[in-house]
């Protein structure tokens, strides 16, 4: 039975997990920063990268002791190579290469997006092909997932991500980090009609997504209020929310149309990444899905938000296809999961 250690430190989690090729997570820990960026509103890269190297090793040993576990039971030392914030990636790349010397263990360097992409296997055992809708706070596409490590995007955001314009609406709003379950949150008292706002390329063919127009429309509607009270906050989560769930659910009718002819017998819609956590947006979707006799998979809200388990699973699919990394691979802030 192959066992896989999982190390992710892109962003703001210093998450590590232990999984196995029957889908078991043995064990795992997460550290969450939210509380050193929260008086900035955002991540602060330096912040980020010294709270990944003080507690990444206490988090590995307390992940091995929970799963009972020791390094020569592994089968491979999986770690975040890429995208994200330089300094997270290089603590966990350094570790995993640490652990991995040490313990004379194959490396494996995981793109945190292919991480998100292959979650839903873990959890629900999909097969190939699916579409996928990644909707994070750095990134937001729609792709064909065909098999490990081949992927096929049909659209991306021009701008801003969907997990992003959430964050800036809350940061507008005065509400805490990190923005989008503050949004979903204060969105259920609010009355989404009130605010008219955009939604940004409707109307427009292809599977692309805009939400800068949209986030510039929210700030002029908060500028011409001037104060806000709690019912003008929720309000404009309502609305906001309303007008990405609109975006959303065009874009998708669109890929699932073009999927169908690209790829007959395609049917299962997964979304990954922190914003599919909403689940007002899950519940769009759903309808989506039901509408064309598709299936809609989408993880736990811990699994679809930045985690080790990911990481360890998709270590595991790559070991298990042979894949492995030298040591002088070198972490990567840019890393596309799929050209285009
Ligand atoms: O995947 P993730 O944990 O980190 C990245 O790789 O970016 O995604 C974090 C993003 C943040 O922008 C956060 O506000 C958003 O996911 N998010 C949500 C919700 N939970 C997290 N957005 C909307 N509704 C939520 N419930
Ligand atoms: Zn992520």
């Amino acid at each position: 039975m192959l066992r896989v250690l999982g190390i992710e430190s892109s962003c703001d989690e210093t998450a590590i997990a232990i999984v196995d090729e029957a889908r078991t997570i043995h064990a795992e820990r997460i550290r969450s920063q939210w509380e050193e960026h929260r008086p900035y509103g955002g991540v602060v890269p330096e912040i980020a990268a010294r709270a990944h190297i003080e507690c990444v090793d206490r988090l590995v040993a307390e992940t091995m002791e929970e799963a009972a576990l020791s390094f020569s039971d592994l089968d491979a030392i999986a770690a975040t190579g890429g995208p994200g914030l330089i300094g997270g990636v290089i603590v966990g790349v350094m570790t995993a290469k640490a652990i991995a010397s040490v313990h004379k263990k194959p490396l494996i360097m995981i793109n945190h997006l292919e991480g998100h992409a292959l979650t839903a296997r873990l959890t629900d055992d999909v097969s190939f092909p699916y579409l996928l809708l990644l909707v994070s706070g750095g990134h937001c596409q729609i792709l064909i997932v065909e098999g490990v490590g081949s992927y096929r995007l049909l659209g991306k955001t021009r701008d801003d991500a969907l997990g992003e314009a959430f964050d800036k609406t809350a940061k507008m709003l005065g509400l805490p980090y990190p923005g989008g379950p503050s949004v979903e949150r204060l969105a259920g008292s609010g009355d989404s009609s009130r605010f008219p706002l955009p939604r940004p390329l409707a109307g427009k063919p292809g599977c692309d997504f805009s939400f800068s127009g949209l986030k510039n429309a929210v700030r002029m509607e908060i500028e011409a209020l001037g104060t806000l009270n709690e019912q003008d906050k929720a309000d404009m989560c309502a609305a906001f929310q309303a007008a990405a769930a609109d975006v959303l659910e065009e874009r998708i009718t669109h890929a699932i149309a073009l999927s169908m002819q690209s790829c007959p017998g395609l049917s299962t819609l997964v979304v990954a990444g922190g914003v599919a956590a909403n689940q007002m947006l899950k519940m769009r979707l759903q309808a989506v899905t039901i509408r064309h006799g598709w299936k809609l998979v989408v993880p736990s809200p811990a699994l679809c938000t930045d985690n080790g388990a990911m990481i360890a699973w998709a270590g595991l699919e790559r070991f298990r296809l042979g894949h492995r990394d030298n040591f002088d691979f070198e972490p990567r802030a840019r890393w596309p999961l799929a050209a285009g």
